[in-house]
Parts: C-alpha cells; sequence; structure tokens
C-alpha cells in the first residue's frame, strides 16, 4: 500500500517526529505555522510596551534593573520567534510590514494600559503566567524551530513569572493602600489573562486541524481550565479575591468553574479597538522608523567590506 506524501507527513507527526525546515509539508501546514509564530513574535515586541512604561518609575534600583532585564528579554523573545518563522520561507521584512499596518495580529492583552505599580506584579504573575502555561507545550511542537526557541523562552518566562508573583506577595504583605493597589490590579487583569487563551473551542477556527498537525497539544479551553484552577490558589495565598462571582470548585471535574469571558470585548480588542491598540502601533512604527539609520549603516558596512574583500 503507498501512502501518498501528505499521508506519510501525517504519519510522522502521529509518531511525534519532529519536522523540520527542509521536509516536505503541506502548504496550510507551513501557512498556520507562519501565522502562529509571526503572531507570537509580535506579541513579544508588542508586550514590551505596556512593561517598558513603568521603566523609569520602577520604586528602586533592584526593581528597575529587574524589569530591564524581563522586557529585554521580550525583545530577544521575539527575534528567536522571527527567526523561526524564517526558517519556513517567511521574510521578516513582510511580516514586520503587516504589523505595522495593523494587518498581523498580536496578543490582545498587551492592548490594556498598565496603571500602577502593581500592574507590573499583574503582568508578571498572571500574563506571564497564562504564557507560560501555554509555551510550555509548545515546546513539544511538532514543527523543530518553533520547538526548540520555545525551550529557552519558557525558562526566561518562568523567571518572569516568578519576580511578577515576588512584586504581588511585597504589595500583599505591606500597607493598607498596597493591598489594594494590588487587590486593583487583579481585578483590572483578570478577564483580560483569561482571553488570552483565545476563544472558546467552539469558536476557535484554528484548533482542531492544529491539535491534528501536533502544533497545538492542549485546547484553548483546556489552558484556560488549567489557568484557572493553577491561579485560584495562588491568589488565596495571596489572601487576594478573584473578580469572578461565579468561580466555584467543583469536586467532580477536579476544577473550578469559572464565569464567562466577554468575548465581545475580546473580539473588539483583537479587531483594533482595545484601550491601547493605536498607542501600541504608534509606538512600533515609531521605533522602526528611528532605527532606519541603524538598518542603513550595517548594509554600508557590509557594501565595504565586501568591496574590500573583493580587492
Ligand atoms: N489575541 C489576539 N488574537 C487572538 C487571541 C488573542 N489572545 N487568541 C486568538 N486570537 C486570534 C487567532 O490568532 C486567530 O486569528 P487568525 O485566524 O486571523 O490568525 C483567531 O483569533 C481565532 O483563534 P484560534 O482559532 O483559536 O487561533 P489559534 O489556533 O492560533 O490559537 C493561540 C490562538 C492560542 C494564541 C495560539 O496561536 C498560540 O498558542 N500562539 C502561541 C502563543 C502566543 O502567541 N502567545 C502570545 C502571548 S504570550 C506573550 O507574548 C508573552
Amino acid at each position: 500500500l503507498e501512502l501518498t506524501q501528505e499521508e506519510q507527513f501525517q504519519a510522522r507527526i502521529d509518531a511525534d517526529v519532529r519536522i523540520e525546515p527542509k521536509d516536505w509539508m503541506p502548504d496550510a501546514y507551513r501557512k498556520t505555522l507562519i501565522r502562529q509564530i509571526s503572531q507570537h513574535a509580535h506579541s513579544e515586541l508588542v508586550g514590551m510596551l505596556p512593561e517598558g512604561n513603568w521603566i523609569t518609575r520602577a520604586p528602586s534600583l533592584k526593581r528597575k534593573s529587574i524589569l530591564l532585564a524581563k522586557v529585554q528579554d521580550e525583545a530577544g523573545h521575539g527575534l528567536y520567534l522571527y527567526s523561526a518563522a524564517e526558517t519556513l520561507g517567511a521574510s521578516r521584512d513582510q511580516m514586520l510590514a503587516d504589523l505595522h499596518s495593523g494587518k498581523a495580529k498580536y496578543s490582545s492583552i498587551f492592548n490594556y494600559p498598565t496603571l500602577s505599580w502593581a500592574d507590573m506584579g499583574c503582568v508578571g504573575w498572571l500574563v506571564d503566567g497564562a504564557a507560560i502555561l501555554n509555551q510550555v507545550p509548545l515546546c513539544r511542537t511538532s514543527y523543530g524551530p518553533y520547538a526548540r526557541a520555545m525551550v529557552r523562552v519558557c525558562k526566561e518566562e518562568s523567571f518572569h513569572q516568578r519576580q511578577g508573583f515576588e512584586i504581588m506577595q511585597t504589595l500583599c504583605e505591606g500597607s493598607p493602600e498596597q493591598k489594594a493597589m494590588a487587590q486593583e490590579g487583579l481585578n483590572r487583569w483578570w478577564w483580560p489573562t483569561l482571553m488570552m487563551f483565545g476563544p472558546a473551542d467552539a469558536d476557535s477556527p484554528n484548533t482542531a486541524q492544529s491539535m491534528n498537525w501536533r502544533i497545538k497539544r492542549f485546547t484553548n479551553d483546556e489552558l484556560r481550565q488549567k489557568f484557572v484552577d493553577m491561579m485560584v490558589p495562588q491568589a488565596e495565598f495571596l489572601g487576594l479575591t478573584v473578580p469572578d462571582p461565579n468561580l466555584k470548585w467543583n469536586e467532580a471535574k477536579q476544577g473550578y468553574d469559572f464565569g464567562d469571558v466577554d468575548w465581545e470585548e475580546f473580539w473588539n480588542v483583537v479587531k483594533g479597538n482595545g484601550m491601547c491598540n493605536k498607542e501600541r502601533l504608534q509606538a512600533r512604527v515609531q521605533a522602526h522608523e528611528e532605527g532606519a539609520w541603524v538598518r542603513e549603516a550595517a548594509l554600508a558596512h557590509a557594501e565595504k567590506r565586501k568591496q574590500r574583500e573583493a580587492v
């Protein structure tokens, strides 16, 4: 019995063999990966902005150096991810052009403002917590370069999460005003963080195929449930209240039941109408334009070297 190329490909996936850049792959697999990896890369770059907002206002030298390191890590994650997408034939210039024109998506979470120092705690604790839950399984994603990029990203991401939790813990053990600031942050970040995992499985056009191709190892709803189950005890430990009146332990499923995500708000943010979408894109475009001289200088230098070597 002769297997078609596509059947052979699926058989390799099913046997958990990694797909590498030069291997044959269906066009749709390539396209899905370019879509997901480039959106992921864009999220890392835009993700620098909400926290970048607090670097100059961090409450101590120690907090400032930690925050600086974390934001730099995110730039690095973006670069590994663009490189991974390039192995699939995507052009970095095109990916960036799509981000800057507003055509490409990036994570909804980064379109919310960071209003207080507690937001640095919430971003680390909740947002990076959600990112890790989503990304640890991606270390086993079927495409080799993406899986390998995720290993280092996850190590750095777990440091980010610890530092966020530690900010929250410090605030919660501090003055009543500090504790109130932590609670107010949680109130604003909880629901947008649940939205990071994407639409409910029933409304997710890509999940079924991506699970079949083992690009995704868990569905959106599975990861959202794991997140709630992981975070509720942490919030209790901090003495904070999760802003969901429907949150309730369900003994039978050994997990929490929780309220409905506001999907209208989610799609509104994804479509570009969130609180900070315009500001975020504008900041990226400006950074790119201000970096033009560096790109030109690097090209001129490369040209000069080439000529020198030709002599
Ligand atoms: N923000 C913006 N867009 C989203 C979000 C979100 N939180 N969730 C889903 N979408 C988009 C999808 O990109 C997709 O759009 P497209 O088809 O036009 O490309 C559409 O909504 C439908 O969603 P799904 O069918 O569920 O899409 P998918 O299977 O790609 O799942 C998910 C979405 C879970 C985000 C997946 O792409 C993924 O795991 N990506 C890698 C992780 C990542 O990008 N993390 C970024 C945030 S973490 C960080 O940067 C620190």
